[in-house]
């Protein structure tokens, strides 16, 4: 029996396959593009290897588009046919693919939290669970998947500055931002190449308010991010919002189309990263044009009806109805459709939250200010069910403040901003936000 580099029994052929297998999940771990051409050598050395078939169901589903999780499907099936010769553990991990890429998200992170009760050192299941209970927007159980494992993690374990870097996420998403920021640094001096510890500092500055704090740490760990996969233009996105705290408009629209802006990319955290900055950078009061949105648009539009994420499918309503009048009107009526007739767990959230806020978005674009306060108002303190993190979702809140200057509902918008302050004293959006609603204090 072979053994993966955490000691855990693995099926393969052969030391070289689990050798190919480790490196794979360490690219994966380190966010690099490298996990792919990883992944292909542990076919080579092993096709039948159950492990490489489950990761490759996960890879595609990791990916969020629909045409994509049909090849996770058949990649699970194909693990499915391996059960066999597997072992208990890794026919969990078969079952959690099978879920997964069939839309059971609430039963493969079951299945990823099960296989973790007694293989608290399954770096996989750790990571796909975090994954999971992130775009559930579940931040307690983000923060403790990772907590419920450190009995078994020390720093000598091979992997351990990955996981601080997972747990520093899972503080800052719970607001515990001086542990977040003690659990980052450790993660990141145990292993430098390391964006998502990087990226959870970041949040932590951006949760704090700090852009000049944060800008200097996304810089100063250059070397530990911008060799990640297109990741890297999500942290760079996390400086970019912190310029624009400081107001540096011009820098961050050339930033955007020097750096951010990848006109190959059909990521879908590309997409989302790009949405949601120049929809910022106009409720910073900047003109983005409309060709930056046209050509944003042109890539959201073959993800029309992938309704793989609701918090997807609602960025892309943002881009679709900015590039012109009625253009998310078919991505809507995709979502309608699924919400009401689709059983995967996704559906339910998409009816419930994704919808109001895909209306939400395109009503904002439209000048129909009062249909934005009035479907935000009652769900506000829902959308977290959407998923992604507290600063990707901040710009929901953004919205329904300016909606509500705009139509003139000014105590609603005193309220909302008094809130804000209370949480962002300093904030010059918000402060300027404060003035425009006749606030003094
Ligand atoms: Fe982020």
């Amino acid at each position: 029996m072979h053994q993966d580099r955490r000691g855990l029994d693995i099926t393969a052929a052969s030391a070289d396959a689990v050798a190919a297998f480790d490196k794979t999940i360490d690219s994966y771990l380190g966010i690099m593009p490298s996990a792919g051409p990883h992944l292909k050598a542990t076919f080579e050395a092993d096709p039948d290897m159950p492990m490489a078939h489950v990761l490759k169901s996960y890879f595609f589903m990791l990916m969020g588009t629909a045409a994509l999780q049909d090849r996770s499907q058949k990649a699970a099936a194909q693990a499915r046919g391996l059960a066999q010769t597997a072992l208990p553990r890794e026919v969990l991990h078969i079952s959690a693919a099978e879920h997964w890429s069939h839309g059971r998200k609430h039963a493969a992170i079951a299945t990823w939290e099960a296989i973790l009760v007694e293989n608290p050192l399954d770096v996989l299941a750790l990571r796909l669970a975090h994954h999971g209970h992130f775009y559930e927007g579940d931040g307690q159980n983000l923060r403790d998947t990772v907590n419920r494992r450190m009995h078994a993690w020390t720093p000598d374990t091979p992997g351990y500055g990955f996981v601080k870097g997972m747990q520093a996420f899972g503080y800052e998403e719970t607001h515990a931002y001086d542990a977040a920021l003690r659990a980052g640094q450790e993660a990141v001096d145990a292993i430098p190449e390391n964006p998502w510890a990087i990226h959870a500092v970041a949040h932590v500055h951006e949760m704090r308010d700090e852009p000049d704090a944060g800008i200097a740490w996304i810089k100063a760990n250059e070397p530990g991010w911008t060799i990640a996969n297109n990741f890297r233009y999500h942290v760079l996105w996390h400086r970019m919002l912190m310029h624009l705290d400081r107001g540096e408009y011009k820098l961050v629209m050339n930033l955007y189309d020097t750096e951010l802006w990848d006109a190959e990319s059909d990521e879908y955290l590309d997409l989302l990263n790009d949405a949601s900055l120049l929809l910022r950078l106009e409720l910073h009061g900047q003109d983005v044009g409309a060709q930056r949105w046209q050509a944003l648009a042109d890539k959201c539009r073959a993800h029309t009806t992938d309704q793989v994420l609701a918090f997807i499918d609602v960025h892309h309503a943002i881009s679709l109805e900015a590039a012109e009048k009625d253009g998310a009107k078919a991505l809507l009526a995709a979502m309608q459709n699924y919400a009401e007739t689709n059983g995967e767990d996704n559906a339910t959230v998409t009816g419930y939250v994704g919808l109001p806020l895909a209306h939400a978005v395109v009503a904002h674009r439209n000048g129909d200010y009062d249909k934005v306060v009035e479907t935000l108002l009652p769900i506000r303190y829902e959308i977290y069910r959407i998923g992604g993190s507290h600063a990707q979702r901040d710009l929901f809140a953004m919205l329904l403040i300016d909606a509500c200057l705009k139509c003139g509902r000014t105590n609603v918008a005193r309220m909302l901003i008094s809130e804000r302050l209370g949480r962002l004293p300093a904030n010059d959006w918000t402060k300027a936000q404060a003035r425009a609603a006749g606030l003094s204090g």
